[in-house]
């Protein structure tokens, strides 16, 4: 599959100019994962790049030969870096940006400092993430506030009428979803969204782990009050790493439920102030090293680009898509909105499980992503299971061809 000539015939416009700009051999040059095996689990976690791993392995032997705390006084500059970087990724001020350990730990933080309670309706996507989808069940059943599961449209995305209707007017509804989800490649339109809750005054999360580093992501552009992605996935940067945008005018009268000595100053027996700034959500605690190759991670985004990067992930995964539709026994599970890098589908017979490890034998490495990740995805649409497979920047023609042989070999029966 020459993924360059059909970047074309992939259905996204003026793919093939914005395409040519990424440089696919360079990018595999400087990512060693790719000499191992046909990596496609971005959406899992993706390859770094050399240059990511020699930040955080020359960090930890600073650590090593100086100390941490003083290790991380003398890198003190370039973490502030990492912080408008980050801004800069997703078109947000340093000031609205908080560092986490995950997007799941990101969100929870600025979820549990909107203190929910009865008078709260919490408006949430059926692409919401697991995790965030049990921490709003567990609060809506605490607190007795109201969680309504918005209904999809045809398209597979949020209903737009549907959730304008559910918008009573002002800060006590909250709409929480995910730009892209775990369990397809669905993107959700999250501008409209924006539309919607800028206009009836209601709170809008967004959970845009599996997008930052993949598609444009800008809170301006889109409207929404504060987000949160991880470092993993499509930046590929380090594990344990993420970041969350607070805009500024919710971060005023938002406290976090513990306040930690990081965002904190404990000036008296009973009182304390909180940082002015996004970092009043941090914790003390922080892998340095991780953050400083998250820091590479966002910038290296930022030199490729985020256009080009978008156009040349959606292009190779509609042509995935298109290979996969035209093998016998497999079903493509996207719904019809998925103009992303992420491809989700089915073999006949075979649990998604069973698929995903036949792959991995042959050197194809994606995950079979269970309902159980999903309930108002997957569970709703009554599908177990399904395989994921997501590309990046450093998966080339033979990447592609891969995978849709070693599918269609096991969709045959062939071998195990
Ligand atoms: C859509 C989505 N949101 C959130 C998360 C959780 O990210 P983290 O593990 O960094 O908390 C994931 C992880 O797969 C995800 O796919």
């Amino acid at each position: 599959m020459d993924l360059s000539v059909n970047a074309d015939r992939a259905g996204a416009g003026t793919v093939s100019a914005q395409a040519a700009t990424v440089d696919v051999a360079r990018e595999r040059a400087q990512t060693v994962g790719v000499r191992h095996a046909h990596h496609l689990n971005s959406a899992g976690a993706a390859l770094p790049t050399v240059a990511v791993v020699d930040e955080v392995v020359a960090h930890l032997r600073r650590e090593e030969n100086e100390g941490g705390y003083e290790a991380a006084a003398a890198v003190s500059g370039r973490i502030e870096q990492v912080y408008a970087d980050a801004a800069r990724a997703v078109g947000a001020s340093a000031e609205e940006i908080a560092l986490a350990d995950s997007a799941t730990s990101g969100l929870r933080v600025i979820v549990d400092a909107l203190r929910v309670d009865r008078s709260t309706r919490l408006l949430v996507g059926r692409s919401t993430y697991v995790s965030h989808a049990l921490h709003l069940l567990s609060l809506a059943k605490h607190t007795d506030a109201e969680l309504i599961v918005v209904p999809n449209g045809a398209d597979g995305a949020i209903d737009l009428e549907r959730l304008e209707r559910l918008l009573t007017g002002g800060p006590r509804d909250v709409v929480c979803l995910a730009h892209v989800p775990t369990s397809s490649g669905l993107v959700e339109p999250v501008r409209d969204i924006g539309a919607l809750t800028r206009r009836s005054g209601a709170v809008y999360l967004l959970d845009a782990t599996q997008s930052v580093g993949h598609l444009r992501v800008d809170v301006d552009e889109i409207g929404c009050d504060a987000l949160v992605t991880t470092g993993r996935k499509f930046l590929r940067a380090p594990r344990g790493t993420g970041f969350a945008y607070i805009r500024g005018a919710l971060l005023d009268g938002l406290a976090p439920v513990a306040p930690d000595v990081r965002g904190a100053v404990w000036t008296g027996a009973r009182e304390w102030s909180l940082s002015p700034t996004a970092r009043r959500f941090e914790t003390w605690e922080s892998s340095v090293a991780g953050r400083l190759g998250l820091g590479v991670a966002l910038r290296q985004l930022l030199a490729r680009g985020v256009d080009a990067t978008a156009a040349y992930l959606c292009a190779t995964a509609t042509l995935l898509r298109q290979g996969l539709a035209a093998i016998d026994a497999v079903t493509v599970q996207d719904p019809p909105s998925c103009a992303s890098g992420i491809v989700t589908f089915t073999v006949d017979g075979l649990e998604a499980e069973a698929v995903s490890q036949r792959l991995a034998a042959r050197g194809v490495r994606t995950v079979a992503v269970p309902a159980s990740h999903g309930q108002w995805d997957l569970g709703a649409r009554g599908v177990p299971a399904v395989v994921r497979a997501s590309v990046h920047v450093y998966n080339d023609d033979a990447d592609a061809d891969a995978l849709l042989d070693a599918v269609a070999e096991i969709a045959r029966g062939a071998g195990t």
